[in-house]
Formats: C-alpha cells, sequence, structure tokens
C-alpha cells in the first residue's frame, strides 16, 4: 500500500484470500471492496475461521476511526478514482483537497 504502487495493486486487483471471492476494491461498489470489508465489518475481529481473516489494521485495536472508514467508504462509491479532483467534495464533509 505504499503511495506510489497502491492504486495499482488495490483497484479492481482480486484479493489473495481467494475465500473473499472480490477485488480488493471494486469502484462504486464497497460491498464487493474486500479493503473496506477487513477495515469496517466488526465480525473480522479475531473469528478464528471466517473466511475474511482478521480485521485490519491487524495491530488493532485501535482501528480505523468511523471517520476515516467514511472517507473509504466515499472514495470507493464515487468511483475510486486515480486522481484528486479538486472540485470534488465527499459526501459526509470531506474532500479532495486537504485529505481529512
Ligand atoms: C489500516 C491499515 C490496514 C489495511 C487497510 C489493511 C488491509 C488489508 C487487506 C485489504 C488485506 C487482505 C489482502 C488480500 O487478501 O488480498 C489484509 C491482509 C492482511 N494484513 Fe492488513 N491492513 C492494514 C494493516 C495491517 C497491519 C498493521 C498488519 C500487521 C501488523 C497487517 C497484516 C495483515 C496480514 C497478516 C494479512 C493476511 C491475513 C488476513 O487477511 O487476515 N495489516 N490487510
Amino acid at each position: 500500500m505504499d503511495p506510489e504502487v497502491s492504486f495499482a495493486n488495490l483497484v479492481n486487483v482480486a484479493a489473495n484470500n481467494g475465500a473473499a471471492n472480490m477485488p480488493r476494491i471494486t469502484p462504486s461498489n464497497p460491498n464487493a471492496s474486500f479493503l473496506f470489508k477487513k477495515v469496517n465489518c466488526t465480525n473480522l475481529n479475531s473469528i478464528a475461521g471466517t473466511p475474511y481473516g482478521r480485521r485490519m489494521p491487524r495491530s488493532g485495536p485501535p482501528y480505523l476511526s468511523v471517520a476515516e472508514q467514511a472517507l473509504i467508504l466515499d472514495w470507493i462509491q464515487q468511483g475510486a478514482r486515480a486522481t484528486r479532483d479538486p472540485d470534488r467534495v465527499f459526501g459526509n464533509g470531506y474532500d479532495g483537497r486537504g485529505g481529512l
């Protein structure tokens, strides 16, 4: 997930976890985006044997704040664009100009 390569490694790329049966990021579809499920779903937290593995970040808690999860959700829902759009304001109040 280094900045130079993260987009190419995430968007429309199959997850290593075959049981997930979905790409890491599917533009416009958070429910089909494994990365979102890994940071959002509380039932991923240490339930042995789930096909989705552990909740991320694996070093958590703390996990991502709701605001951080919302930023990822908004980015995916709005098409998981490769570049920042200076005119676009995210639905939950974030904008593409200054980050969080
Ligand atoms: C917010 C930060 C993080 C995000 C967004 C994240 C995201 C992900 C995603 C999307 C996968 C599934 C990859 C795939 O199957 O293709 C994954 C797996 C994994 N991550 Fe993370 N990760 C984070 C932090 C961490 C940290 C801090 C560690 C280690 C301390 C870690 C260790 C692992 C391991 C061992 C796996 C494979 C096993 C599993 O799926 O549970 N991750 N992570």
